[in-house]
C-alpha cells in the first residue's frame, strides 16, 4: 500500500501523541520523530549551562550550538530511544518537572524556534516519516499529506501523566501535574510564533475515552 509520504501529528501535553505515532509508524515502516525531545534538550541545557531560561540570547545560542542525537536504546529501561546532548544521555533528565516547568517558555522564544524547525524540517522532507509535536502540520510540515490533531480534556491527559509516572520515584501528585500541564498549554496555545493549533486541513481526534489502540486504528483508517 502506498501510505502519505509526510504524517504529521499535532496536540497538547498527554493527548498520546507520542505512544500512537511510534506504534504507527512501527507498522508502516516509517521513521518516528518526536520534536517535543528537541525543546526539551534544549531547555535541560539551558538550565544547566546558564543557570536558567531567561536569557532569550543565550538560550537562543545555545539551541543553535549544541548537538541533539536521538538513537536506538543502549540500556534497558523503560526508555524506547535514547536522546543524547553533546554526547551526554539525558533521556530521562528531559522528563523532569523542572523541564516541565520551563519548557513552553525556552518553546516561545524565536531563535530557538528557528534552530529546531529547520533541523525537524531536513529530516522530515525526506519523507517516510511520522512527525509528532504542536506545530507539525501548520508550520514544520505544512504540506504533509496526513495531518492529525489528538485532542482529551486536560483532566483525562493529566491522570494520563499521572498513571504514567507512578511507579517512579518521587511520583508527583495529580494536582500539581495537573496543573503545570494547564499552563503549559496556556503558554503553547497563545504564543505569538507556531503556536499549538489544529492545521485547517487537519483530522482532529478526541481521544477521551479511548484506548491507544482505538487510537492507532483511527489512524490507520486516515491513511487508507
Ligand atoms: O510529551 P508532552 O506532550 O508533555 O510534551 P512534548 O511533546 O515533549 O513537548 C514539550 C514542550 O515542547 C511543549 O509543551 C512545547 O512547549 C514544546 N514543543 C513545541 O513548542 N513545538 C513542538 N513541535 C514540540 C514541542
Ligand atoms: O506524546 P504525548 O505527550 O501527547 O502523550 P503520550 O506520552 O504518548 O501519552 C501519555 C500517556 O497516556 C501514556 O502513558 C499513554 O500510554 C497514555 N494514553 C492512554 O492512556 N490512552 C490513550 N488513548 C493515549 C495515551
Ligand atoms: O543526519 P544524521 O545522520 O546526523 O542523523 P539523523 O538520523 O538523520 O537525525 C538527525 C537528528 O534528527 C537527530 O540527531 C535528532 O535530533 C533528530 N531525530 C529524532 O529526533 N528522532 C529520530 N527518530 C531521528 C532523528
Amino acid at each position: 500500500m502506498k501510505y502519505p509520504k509526510h504524517i504529521a501529528i499535532d496536540g497538547p501535553a498527554a493527548s498520546g501523541k507520542s505512544t500512537v505515532a511510534e506504534i504507527v509508524a512501527h507498522q508502516i515502516g516509517y521513521l518516528f520523530f518526536d520534536t517535543g525531545v528537541m525543546y526539551r534538550a534544549v531547555t535541560l541545557a539551558s538550565l544547566q549551562r546558564l543557570n536558567g531560561v531567561n536569557d532569550e540570547k543565550a538560550v537562543s545560542d545555545l539551541a543553535e550550538a549544541i548537538d541533539i542525537d536521538v538513537r536506538p536504546p543502549s540500556v534497558q529501561d523503560e526508555r524506547k530511544y535514547d536522546v543524547l546532548v553533546d554526547g551526554v544521555d539525558v533521556t530521562w533528565d528531559i522528563r523532569k518537572p523542572e523541564v516541565d516547568a520551563n519548557v513552553s517558555r525556552v518553546s516561545a522564544y524565536a531563535g530557538v524556534r528557528k534552530a529546531m524547525t529547520a533541523q525537524q524540517r531536513k529530516i522530515g522532507e525526506r519523507g517516510q516519516v511520522v512527525m509528532v509535536g504542536r506545530d507539525i502540520g501548520t508550520v514544520v510540515l505544512p504540506d504533509a499529506e496526513l495531518k492529525v490533531f489528538l485532542d482529551a480534556s486536560v483532566e483525562e491527559r493529566a491522570r494520563r501523566r499521572y498513571d504514567e509516572v507512578q511507579h517512579r520515584n518521587q511520583p508527583e501528585p495529580y494536582e500539581q501535574i495537573l496543573q503545570a500541564m494547564k499552563k503549559r498549554d496556556e503558554i503553547d496555545s497563545t504564543r505569538d510564533l507556531a503556536p499549538l493549533c489544529p492545521a485547517d486541513d487537519a483530522h482532529i481526534l478526541n481521544t477521551e475515552g479511548m484506548t491507544i489502540q482505538q487510537v492507532v486504528d483511527a489512524i490507520l483508517a486516515f491513511l487508507r
